[in-house]
């Protein structure tokens, strides 16, 4: 059993998760994840890593309640424990001397990326941050972004902190704040990715992204995480969750993700847990 350090809202919808996991907390690095079980009975979600302490053993994930899974892990308190916390799984991000990268981040992806930040600082990159929610009261962690970013921007759908709008504002941002990036590495869902790659094409440069296909074992067995990356079959648990969005077939992966919506959402519709559905 893994115990529970820490479980608390840090913005509507989002969670915090700190778990004592030692052996994940020794060898997990920026852009790993971790399959987590709230109860025997729970099915496997995996969620990216967003901070860890080698020396508490012990690792953070950011999660967003959406599905019956993520609704438990939202009870669960502190003190409490859960059974499975498997990892770290998949490929680490690639943390090259790029020279500067812009890190994106939305919903979740905020906290995933901060480690991405983080290490590409660490290697002498010159690190620009955007932070993307729908409005200011979504935003959080802008202070650690400062510690390890040359400069924290922030976008907001209604205005109400930094940019107005949507990332397909992006050409223009980067204009308006001076940023060239050799690279942009985008976490979050699935929409922003796929709209910061549209945008990013034309102007050549390269941008990964942090893929989420539904998983099962996480372990490169089912098959379940497919998607095609440069017309070839590629599993997201083994082979990234990282790829180069430019190269990847985003239609397919939209119409995969969704397999699942008539079995995951209507049940919770009819238990009354998922108001927001
Ligand atoms: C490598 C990886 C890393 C991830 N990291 C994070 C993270 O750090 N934080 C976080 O909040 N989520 C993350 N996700 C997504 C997370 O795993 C799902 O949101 C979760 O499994 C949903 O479980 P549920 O039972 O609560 O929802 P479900 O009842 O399974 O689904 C509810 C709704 O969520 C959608 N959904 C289901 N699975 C996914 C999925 N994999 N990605 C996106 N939407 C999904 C469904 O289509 C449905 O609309 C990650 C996914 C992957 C593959
Ligand atoms: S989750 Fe089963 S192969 Fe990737």
């Amino acid at each position: 059993m893994y115990k529970v350090v820490e479980r608390r809202m840090i913005v509507p919808n989002l969670h915090e998760l700190v778990v004592e996991a030692p052996a994940v907390a020794r060898s997990v690095q920026p852009g790993n994840f971790v399959i987590v079980r709230a109860d025997e009975n729970g099915e496997r979600v995996p969620l990216s890593v967003a901070d860890w302490d080698r020396e508490a053993g012990t690792v953070t994930v950011i999660f967003m309640q959406v599905g019956a899974s993520t609704a438990k892990l939202a009870r669960l308190k502190a003190g409490g424990s859960i059974p499975t916390f498997a990892g770290p799984l998949g490929q680490e991000t690639e943390i090259g001397a790029f020279g500067t990268v812009l890190c994106i981040g939305g919903c979740y992806g905020i906290g995933s990326v901060y480690p991405v930040a983080r290490a590409l600082k660490e290697k002498g990159n010159t690190v620009f941050a955007l932070l993307e929610a729908r409005s200011n009261f979504l935003l959080y962690w802008q202070d650690r972004f400062k510690e390890v970013a040359d400069r924290v921007i922030e976008i907001t759908r209604d205005g109400t902190k930094g940019y107005k709008g949507h990332l397909t504002r992006l050409s223009e941002i980067l204009t308006l704040e001076g940023i060239k990036p050799d690279r942009i590495v985008v976490n979050g869902c699935t929409f922003q990715m796929m709209k910061v790659s549209e945008a990013t094409r034309p102007m050549g440069i390269k941008t990964m992204v942090n893929m989420n296909p539904i998983m099962i074992d996480g372990t490169g067995m089912c098959g379940v995480c497919r998607l095609t990356v440069a017309g070839a079959t590629k599993f997201a648990c083994v082979d990234g969750p990282d790829f180069d969005g430019h190269e990847v077939d985003w239609k397919e992966f939209l119409n995969r993700r969704r397999t699942y919506n008539p079995e995951e959402v209507h049940p919770l519709r009819k238990s009354g847990c998922a108001s927001h559905f």
